[in-house]
């Protein structure tokens, strides 16, 4: 197991490159299936997840390499249609293939997707999705066999704008054939990435960004270079990390478009922030402003991947704020944990009420999910003493060795294998 050893006390204060988006990169490996064609993704992060996704392609036959931080791969060689079962089970994001291999072989097979600490995680929405677009699915023994010997261009409407089944949806429908609608899209900036990826390979898809999305099918894609977008979690988490310590941080390569949800909380905390282009910087107060409430929604709402980070900097702050968690069912894991480090956090159901303290001490912790552990080493940042992160590997499944970045910002957080 690997652990994260936080020093607290440190201010964060430098400058640094927001890495490539790990839920960009994803959703890009798994359409680079929709061509035989070579595709490179550029400055791609050096993450678990982006790991585990190239171990899934190689097994269904792609060829994955990465030199320096571009990823190379090429699928004229896909011979699989059937996704892995132990791989497909490490990352969620796995689902994402189906519809690119569905889209190329018109059949695909895969694992029912573990639900994970924040919740169930079902898939109803992505199977709806394909459903309206031909495919016949049949569920045997935890295994989805999709048959999509009979897919057609289709409308959509989704009930709830999941991004993984926008996704999904867009990627089964780029060779069909005529035009395929869908409804009451995800908005997230990564689905506009997948678009002008797509785009880029040749496809015809437009209005990702809003709340419908048009595919027209074309007959084939060909290969692509591409920089997938920054990483406006990874982004955020970094400004949380100069807000929590009363810090100061330059960060380039910033979706700043993307982070106004963010960026406007962390200017109600009393952090003084401004953005020029892709430069971002933030200068925090020494102690923050509890903010009143916050609510997780879709984008452009405030996104749940920045609601634990969120947490741990009213931990600290003046005043006592609300935190309500609207998008999954169970993302307060880490309050019990934060509450060991002296955190006056009450949960129930989807709200946490947070009583801001003078000051967290350092402890023994335990990530759950890549999110959260983010946040219990933000919140070691600020501790007095010294808090030990366990299962620090969950946090590398979406940061690139989070541990050297803190530290070149003026922290200490040292990697220990325990
Ligand atoms: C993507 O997950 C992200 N992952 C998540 O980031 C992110 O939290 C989430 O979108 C919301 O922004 C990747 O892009 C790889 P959803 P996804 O489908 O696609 C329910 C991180 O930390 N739902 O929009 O799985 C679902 O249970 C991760 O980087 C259904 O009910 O999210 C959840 O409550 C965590 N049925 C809500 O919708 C479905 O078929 C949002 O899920 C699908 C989803």
């Amino acid at each position: 197991m690997e652990s994260f050893i936080v020093e607290g006390g440190r201010r964060i204060e430098g400058t640094l490159r927001v890495d490539s988006a790990k839920n960009a990169v994803l959703p890009l490996m798994a359409a680079s299936v929709l061509t035989d064609e070579p595709v490179t993704l550029t400055a791609a992060p050096d993450i678990a997840d982006v790991r585990s996704m190239a171990d899934i392609l190689s097994v269904l036959g792609a060829e994955v390499s990465r030199q320096g931080g571009d990823i190379h791969i090429v699928c004229g060689g896909l011979r699989s249609w059937e996704l892995p079962d132990g791989l497909s089970k490490q990352i969620r994001s796995s689902i994402f293939l189906l519809g690119p291999v569905l889209s190329r072989f018109r059949r695909a097979t895969v694992t029912f997707p573990g639900g994970c600490e924040i919740g169930l995680r079902p898939i109803d929405l992505h199977l709806t999705g394909l459903k309206c677009l031909g495919v016949e699915i049949s569920e045997e023994g935890g295994l989805i066999h999709c048959d999509g010997r009979n897919m057609r261009a289709g409308e959509i409407h989704f009930d709830y704008p999941s991004v993984g089944a926008t996704e999904n949806a867009m990627m089964a429908a780029v060779l069909l054939e005529g035009e395929t609608v869908i409804h009451n899209a995800a908005r997230e900036p990564e689905i506009a990435d997948l678009q002008n990826f797509i785009n880029a390979m040749g496809g015809c898809v437009s209005g990702a960004g809003g709340q419908t999305i048009r595919i027209r099918g074309v007959k084939r894609l060909r290969g692509a270079r591409w920089k997938p977008m920054p990483d406006r979690i990874a982004a955020g988490t970094l400004m949380a990390a100069a807000a929590i310590t009363g810090g100061e941080i330059i960060l380039t390569d910033a979706p700043c478009g993307d982070m106004v949800a963010v960026t406007a909380k962390m200017r109600e905390m009393g952090c003084r922030i401004c953005e020029e282009g892709d430069r971002l910087c933030l200068k925090a107060p020494e102690r923050l402003k509890a903010f009143s409430v916050l609510q997780t929604q879709p984008h452009p709402g405030f996104p749940t991947d920045m609601q634990v980070q969120m947490l741990a900097l009213l931990c600290t702050a003046e005043g006592t704020g609300v935190v309500v968690e609207n998008v999954f069912e169970n993302r307060f894991t880490h309050a019990g944990d934060l509450n060991r480090m002296g955190a006056h956090i009450l949960c129930s159901g989807r709200t946490a009420v947070v009583q801001g303290m003078p000051r967290l001490y350092g402890a023994r912790v335990t990530a759950r999910d890549l999110r959260g552990g983010a946040a219990l080493v933000l919140a070691g940042m600020r501790a007095e003493g010294v808090t030990q992160v366990d299962r620090a590997e969950l946090i590398d499944r979406g940061y690139d060795h989070l541990e050297r970045q803190l530290t070149a910002l003026g922290a200490n957080v040292i990697r220990r294998t325990t």
